[in-house]
């Protein structure tokens, strides 16, 4: 993620109101039990969706894959996808300022009556948390590091699952900045580039673009919009493998989410990708994104 859009991300006011489990509460009262399976174990699901101009952006595909990745953890939401919906609506309309805004929806395995790994220790519910945060533009241009933390693979926990722990997301955003860099470059566990820390990686090599294919990521609800976006404008995209070498030798490179929108990559490990700023082609993605968000 880009450093000064991080800094400014997120800021929760003490005017802010946070749904927990159905009642709405002052950010300071908000509270959850010490005891849940999310702060226990990090046992637990979450989605971001951006409000452009008061509108949620793909929120059935953000809600779908909540309902996944609970399924895959075998938690039981307990509301239906409607019911979540309209928790989200309520959330936005009790806080102001939120016309343009970055909306978690949180669901944890609930409250435990006895401390252990096993999920039939939870007492009765799932602990959902919904809380929204106004936002800025995002930033446009990044610097990556190569991290030496790998992304978990399926084989150890499917990236598909977007699950409240990213610890190994976090050791590499560490390394990124004690490198100065504003974010790091994941590889998968076989050496081929995976993601960043919290944003999904394209490169552009002589106006054809190349993703990794959704194995060993998180398949981003950006990147899809993307892929589909640029197919439909001409581009060829594919979702393959892509190396190292290839990063250091794309014309251009960006990353893509929720939180970062569409963000070029100006270096990867000190090395300029390009000639250093922001490219044509990404410039133009980033114009027909924006086109789509805030039409
Ligand atoms: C690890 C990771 N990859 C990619 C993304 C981008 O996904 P999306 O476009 O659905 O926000 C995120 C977003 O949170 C993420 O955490």
């Amino acid at each position: 993620m880009c450093a000064e859009v991080y800094e400014g991300y997120g800021s929760l006011s003490a005017e802010s109101i946070v749904y927990v489990n159905g009642e709405f509460y002052p950010r300071d009262e908000a509270r959850i039990s010490v005891f849940d399976s999310g702060i226990l174990y990090g046992d637990g699901v979450f989605e971001a969706i951006r409000l452009f101009n008061s509108k949620p952006f793909k929120q059935v595909e953000h809600i779908e894959r909540l309902y996944r990745s609970a399924k895959a953890l075998g938690i039981n939401i307990q509301l239906t996808k409607e019911e979540i919906k309209r928790a989200m609506e309520a959330t936005i309309k009790r806080n102001k300022g939120m016309e343009n805004a970055y909306v978690r929806i949180l669901v944890t395995r609930g409250e435990k009556k006895a401390v252990g790994l096993d999920p039939r220790l939870c007492v009765d519910r799932p602990t959902v948390i919904i809380f929204a945060v106004p936002v800025g533009e995002a930033k446009s241009e990044s610097s990556l590091i190569v991290s030496s933390i790998r992304r978990t693979p399926p084989e150890c926990l499917d990236p598909k699952i977007k699950s409240i722990n990213y610890l190994n997301n976090i050791l590499a955003k560490i390394e990124a900045i004690h490198a100065g860099a504003d974010d790091a470059l994941m590889l998968d566990i076989r050496g081929f580039i995976a993601e960043a820390t919290g944003a999904n990686v394209f490169i552009v090599k002589e106006g054809r673009m190349a993703t990794p294919q959704a194995d060993n990521i998180l398949d981003g609800i950006t990147r899809r919009a993307i892929i589909d976006l640029a197919k439909s404008n001409g581009f060829e995209v594919q979702e393959r493998n892509v190396t190292l070498q290839e990063v250091y030798t794309a014309d251009e490179i960006f990353l893509t989410g929720t939180s970062e929108d569409v963000c070029a990559v100006t270096s990867v490990g000190g090395r300029t990708i390009g000639d250093g700023k922001l490219g044509p082609t990404t410039e133009k993605i980033m114009r027909l994104y924006r086109g789509m968000t805030q039409p």
